[in-house]
């Protein structure tokens, strides 16, 4: 069974801290001309339901047993391909499902997102993530794999410069601190001469190629190089980071142009390692 199609991942979300404070990102963020929006990847609608008690707020998803708890308008499909028209929502949203694609579905998904849209794009995806820390490795068939099966990263930047002829309006991380990314030979090492994995308790791993679910006999301890890597943070000074991107953007008008000569948004000092959770770094033009 697909992971997504699990009935256990879902209706859990709805009161976790980290679920809350995107919501209150989210109705910061929205313009006040919006009053239509559609939730692309909603899940089990934790944040699509919780906007929808102030605006007209359409989910979309892929899985049935996600959609199960969704209170707003639901509709069942792939976000590669989309039934609604162009222009047809003044704001598409889409928190925490990019990552989750391949090159073809994230370039069809963001071809998507912005064609439906009539104004904005609310695009979330988790900030700066180190992937290869959350790496596991199957028991049964060997895949090794990201625990929550991300497959991409994102910077503000490669994030806003694939969202074509749309403009940033407001860039924000907020969330937990994450610790600062492994270095690769550490990573490298603990992985393929240590044999040991990021912890997948209470993760819902699944391996994406046999389908497995039991990571019982998947090596996790990190005693020695978890050492050395706070050793490496310490002496460089290297701290954590939010754990979440939002960006709004709007569809550029015509004759706009190309703006990258004079960046429409910037982040904000200290913002980078430092508690800003929810901050705005972004100066309205
Ligand atoms: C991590 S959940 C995020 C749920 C919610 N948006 C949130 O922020 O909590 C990712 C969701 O994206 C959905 N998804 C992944 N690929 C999809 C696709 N191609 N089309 C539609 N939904 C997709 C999954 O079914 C899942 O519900
Ligand atoms: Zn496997």
């Amino acid at each position: 069974m697909n992971r997504m199609e699990r009935p256990e991942i879902w209706g859990t979300l709805k009161d976790a801290p980290d679920i809350r404070e995107k919501i209150r990102v989210f109705e910061e963020v929205i313009p006040d001309d919006v009053d239509t929006i559609l939730d692309v990847g909603c899940g089990d609608g934790a944040i699509t339901n919780a906007l929808g008690r102030r605006w007209t707020v359409t989910g979309v998803d892929s899985s049935s047993a996600a959609l199960r708890h969704v209170t707003t308008e639901a509709v069942l499909g792939d976000a590669r391909s989309l039934p609604f028209a162009d222009g047809s929502f003044d704001l598409v949203m889409s928190s925490q499902m990019l990552e989750h694609l391949d090159d073809e579905s994230y370039a069809d998904a963001l071809s998507e997102l912005r064609r439906i849209t009539r104004a904005y794009l609310l695009i979330s995806v988790p900030f700066r993530e180190d992937l290869g820390s959350r790496m596991i490795r199957c028991p049964r068939c060997g895949l090794q794999q990201h625990v929550w099966g991300h497959l991409r990263g994102f910077t503000p930047e490669s994030l806003i410069r694939d969202l074509t002829d749309f403009e940033a309006r407001d860039v924000r991380t907020f969330g937990d601190l994450q610790p600062p990314a492994w270095p690769a030979p550490l990573l490298w090492v603990m992985h393929n001469i240590y044999g040991s994995w990021y912890p997948p308790e209470g993760q819902h791993a699944q391996c994406a190629r046999c389908g497995n679910t039991d990571f019982g006999a998947m090596r996790t301890s990190r005693p020695f190089l978890g050492l050395v890597k706070r050793a490496i943070d310490r002496i460089g000074f290297r701290s954590g980071y939010p754990f979440w991107l939002a960006v709004l953007a709007r569809r550029q008008l015509p004759g706009q142009g190309d703006q990258s000569d004079r960046p429409p948004w910037r982040l904000a000092r200290g913002q980078v390692g430092g508690s800003v959770a929810g901050e705005r770094v972004r100066e309205p033009r």
